[in-house]
């Protein structure tokens, strides 16, 4: 596995800065919990399953500094972005660690180590979808930047690239921050695997065309009938997969899965700010005077979706039901147990 995006390093939380690649890997070290809240705030880190990993060394370094207590460091840190139901998973795992008089860094450690199992055997899971799927359209990066290792969209195409599986990836380019562009395709050419970047508005055409044989996509929060929230984009692809006959696929470890809200319309979505929207690369890309609006994502309704690729196997929105609210506990029970066996 070529790419780690983060990891605790001594005194500290390292991470790849993702604002800055492919031009660049600078590696930051954090020290302190309003570190860490601004890295996920500025998107240094994004990604939902590494933003609660983050999140989660984020209480750890709360914790060591002794400066406040569990509820008021979870509150800065819930602060930062409303939609991955991964950063209050990751939160919560550290704080009820830290409030019951355990070490909060052995609850991260635990969290990163079950979401880097958790997402692996998405890979082992998803791979055989792809076994006659030999081009896949992925949207956003949801690879190993994404979820410190493996990915969840990107992890049943690595899989199946390891096993030596003709693959092709089309790359949306992700307007407006170019997740795709700048991260998907990053970590599909450091492990050569074929791929293009397509702009957002071509996706159509290639689908149209007969050249997009699946879609898997990831996701910042999957209610409990399974609509889900992901980056913006997402549900015009899977409306345009709908009409071509084209199966659309989420991959998702259980902190993604939020049991306790019953359907899409009830996921709050971020709206960040204008200028993401009017500028590229800090150059202006539209006149001075005009506005924008920057919803971060998307909602897209279950019906959209063949199945949901999961730790535990490939789910329909069906499944989901009372399999999913056993299955969301286990995001709460995994690192406390991989924690445990750490201490
Ligand atoms: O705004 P971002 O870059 O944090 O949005 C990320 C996405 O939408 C990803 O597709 C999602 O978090 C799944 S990551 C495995």
């Amino acid at each position: 596995m070529a790419v780690r995006a983060l990891w605790w390093s001594g005194d500290g939380l390292d991470l790849i800065d993702q604002r800055e690649l492919p031009a660049r890997t600078r590696i930051r070290h954090l020290r302190t919990l309003p570190q860490v809240a601004e890295a996920i705030r500025g998107m240094a880190v994004r990604g939902a399953p590494a933003i609660g990993a983050a999140a989660a060394y984020g209480m750890a370094l709360a914790q060591r500094s002794r400066r406040m207590p569990p509820d008021r460091a979870a509150r800065l840190l819930a602060a930062t972005r409303p939609t991955a139901r991964d950063l209050f998973v990751g939160i919560e795992v550290a704080r009820a660690a830290w409030a019951a008089g355990g070490d909060a860094l052995a609850a991260a450690e635990g969290y990163r180590r079950a979401i880097v199992e958790e997402c692996h055997a998405i890979g082992r899971a998803g791979a055989p979808l792809l076994a006659r799927k030999e081009r896949v359209l992925t949207h956003c990066n949801a690879g190993a930047l994404a979820t410190v290792e493996w990915g969840t969209a990107l992890a049943p195409i690595r899989v199946a690239h390891d096993e030596g599986r003709k693959l092709f990836v089309w790359v949306d380019e992700t307007r407006p921050l170019l997740q795709g562009s700048r991260l998907t395709a990053w970590e599909l050419a450091q492990e050569r695997i074929p791929h293009a970047i397509i702009a957002d508005n071509a996706a159509g055409y290639f689908m149209q065309r007969g050249e997009v044989d699946a879609i898997i996509v990831g996701a910042d929060r999957i209610a409990a009938n399974g609509d889900f929230a992901n980056k913006i984009g997402t549900y015009e692809k899977a409306v345009l997969a709908r009409e071509h006959g084209i199966p659309f696929y989420v991959a998702a470890p259980w902190s993604t899965f939020d049991p306790g809200t019953p359907r899409g319309d009830r996921i709050p979505v971020e709206e960040r700010g204008p200028d993401e929207v009017l500028r590229l690369s800090g150059v202006a890309t539209a006149p001075r005077r005009s506005r924008a609006r920057n919803p971060a994502f998307d909602v897209t309704p279950h019906r959209f979706v063949r199945g949901f690729i999961t730790p535990a196997g490939v789910l329909t929105s069906r499944q989901l039901g009372p399999a999913l609210r056993a299955h969301a506990r286990r995001a709460v029970d995994a690192p406390r147990r991989a924690a445990e066996q750490l201490t």
